[in-house]
């Protein structure tokens, strides 16, 4: 596997691949890769004849006293499951290189893609990852490129972000990957402490709670966003940041569920923000 350093490198590759009549695929990260990442990798090597991670914690989708500094990294962990994992090429740019002090643009997508949920909480997140992402697709010109469901607005944001700009990348979203209580997997988990650990699949009991509803035959968002958000309380340590549900194709707030709806939650132990969701109907990804 190569390890490629400079923003000449993958575009090369990339080129190289597509001479010989090779799809190349990109799964970009932030690292400390976990099976839910692996999972993507392996989408991607299903679609492609090579594939692509990129690894980089993109300091501009990070707020002010959010985790940059402590986000966890293990650059030599991280190349060997990538090299396991049978993917190609391992893009490990610095940040000096992608962000020189003379960058000055932002990809910013506006309206109710961003305006909820975490685009509400986190402002100008959405922005540092839509531009992150247009200069990876420009940096290492992939044909298709993989994504989590677990971060459903992302993916949402992304694929508008690719649609508006032409960008000729096809987009796939794959199916959150969970731990066997139901903890949706993430690099944050390692944050949590032993007790906080122990009750954070409560996030994914909300949602199972919102569905069995929702199966039932209820429709009244407010009442499946209450019985999901009791069910969080049960979980003294957890704080629900929000817990919302939107219509799976704009993101908009809806009040009766008439179309594909995402039930969208983040919750807090401790210092620790967690994510999650489920579509409703519960058919995998967005
Ligand atoms: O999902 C992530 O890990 C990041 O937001 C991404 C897409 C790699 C952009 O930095």
């Amino acid at each position: 596997m190569l390890v490629l350093r400079s923003l000449e490198e993958p575009r090369r590759f990339a080129r190289a691949c597509r001479a010989r009549g090779e799809r190349v695929g990109l799964v970009p990260t932030m690292g400390y890769l976990h099976e839910g990442h692996l999972s993507l990798i392996r989408e991607a090597k299903r679609r492609a004849r090579r594939v692509v991670v990129t690894l980089f914690v993109n300091p501009t989708q990070f707020g002010a006293g959010e985790d940059l500094d402590r986000y966890p990294r293990d650059l030599e962990r991280d190349r060997a499951l990538c090299e396991a994992e049978g993917a190609d090429a391992l893009f490990t740019p610095e940040a000096r290189d992608m962000y020189p002090p003379s960058h000055a643009t932002r990809v910013n997508v506006s309206g109710t893609l961003t305006s909820g949920l975490c685009g509400a909480k986190r402002p100008g997140h959405f922005a540092g990852v839509a531009t992150v992402v247009t200069k990876l697709f420009n940096l290492c010109e992939p044909d298709v490129a993989v994504f989590g469901q677990k971060d459903a607005q992302q993916a949402a944001v992304i694929k508008r972000v690719t649609a508006d700009l032409d960008l000729p990348v096809e987009i796939v979203v794959a199916p959150i990957v969970r731990e066997r209580d139901g903890l949706a997997m993430s690099s944050r988990n390692v944050y949590l402490s032993p007790e906080e650990r122990a009750q954070a699949p409560v996030l994914k009991r909300s949602l199972d709670a919102a569905a069995a509803l929702y199966r039932g035959g209820e429709r009244r968002s407010r009442v499946i966003v209450e019985a999901a958000r009791s069910h969080i309380g049960s979980a003294p340590l957890a704080k629900v940041d929000y817990m919302e549900m939107v219509d799976a194709g704009s993101l908009a707030p809806v009040d009766v569920l008439e179309g594909p709806a995402l039930l969208a939650v983040a919750v807090y132990f401790g210092k620790t923000r967690l994510i999650d969701n489920t579509l409703l109907p519960d058919d995998g990804v967005m």
